[in-house]
């Protein structure tokens, strides 16, 4: 597309025809500005819940049961900051800046996803983030690999590899436990109890009070509602919690036959509302942790822009 020349009407009109032929939208095409705050709001939080939630694993990686478990966890936490970062360049290209985004993230005004606000006590917790909270990201991600943003779709279609891996790592250390003691069998049913719901969670609230998702949809952001993506992964979960042997903690949760979808009980959305809106158990921690390694890291940024600035002299006095 060539750059903007004519008045809006055209340009909204080529934007739209864009989306209608399923191409993707690139940094210098011209956007809607609502289209480019969606986006940037979107990739943003998107981001920040991979740097956040790399704290509740990184809080094992330390005490992992074995060599292995902790070269592989440490690989797993790391496969985040990767994601993060991908995530914030995809959201630069959209006019706000890395400094601006990691402000808004220390101070507490943006947001990440609330599941991240969950403690880690055992070692279960591990396998079960990776089973049930890595198990959602990629039913939540996949779709968006043909999100109508090009740098997002694509940063997306490598975060999706990464994310199996990290589903079936979490599968693995469940289902070791479940083959152990009693004590370990009993680590994992009481970690999948308390992670199933806050992983349904992760979805949104449902379509018809989440006012945002039809406009997201009608741009090709988003390609499925909350509540079918939901019951997509309820769908996924519930033949391997059987290979497991654990129990999804929902008496009610069967497949109704005549609906042709998974009837669960009803969402508690009150802890959703209250751990978005910063008062689940570990918020504070969170926040507080990013703070002091941004603070903590400052001689490096100042180091790196110093590096930066030597090396440009050192070219000019070259050429
Ligand atoms: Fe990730
Ligand atoms: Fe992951």
């Amino acid at each position: 597309m060539t750059m903007a020349v004519s008045p809006d009407v055209d340009e909204q009109q080529a934007f739209d025809e864009l989306i209608a032929q399923d191409a993707r939208i690139e940094p210098r095409d011209w956007m809607p500005e609502a289209y480019r705050k969606t986006l940037i709001r979107q990739i943003s939080q998107h981001a920040h819940s991979e740097i956040i939630g790399m704290q509740p694993e990184g809080n094992w990686i330390t005490r992992a049961p074995s060599l292995k478990r902790k070269a592989i966890l440490m690989a797993k936490v790391q496969d985040e900051a990767g994601h993060g970062l991908y995530l914030y360049s995809a959201a630069q290209t959209l006019g706000i800046t890395r400094e601006e985004m990691t402000e808004q993230l220390i101070d507490g005004t943006a947001k990440y996803s609330s599941i991240f606000n969950y403690p880690t006590p055992t070692w279960a917790d591990m396998g079960a983030i990776g089973w049930l909270v890595d198990g959602a990201a990629i039913v939540n991600q996949v779709p968006l690999c043909r999100c109508s943003y090009g740098p997002y779709g694509r940063a997306m279609v490598r975060v999706c590899k990464e994310e199996s891996f990290h589903q079936r790592q979490g599968f693995e250390i469940l289902l070791a436990l479940m083959q152990g003691t009693d004590a370990q069998r009993a680590m994992a049913q009481d970690a999948v109890d308390r992670w199933y719901w806050p992983s349904l969670m992760m979805f949104g609230p449902p379509d018809e009070e989440s006012p945002n998702s039809a406009r997201s949809m009608a741009w090709k952001i988003k390609r499925f509602g909350n509540d079918e993506l939901r019951q997509r992964f309820v769908g996924m979960l519930v033949p391997q919690a059987e290979v497991l042997g654990v129990t999804l903690p929902d008496p009610e949760l069967a497949w109704d036959d005549d609906a042709q979808q998974w009837h669960t009980s009803a969402i508690d959305w009150d802890e959703f509302t209250e751990v978005l809106s910063g008062r689940g158990p570990m918020n504070a921690v969170r926040i507080q942790n990013r703070r002091t390694a941004h603070e903590d890291g400052a001689w490096v940024r100042e180091a790196a822009a110093e590096y930066a600035r030597k090396q440009a002299l050192r070219e000019r006095e070259v050429a």
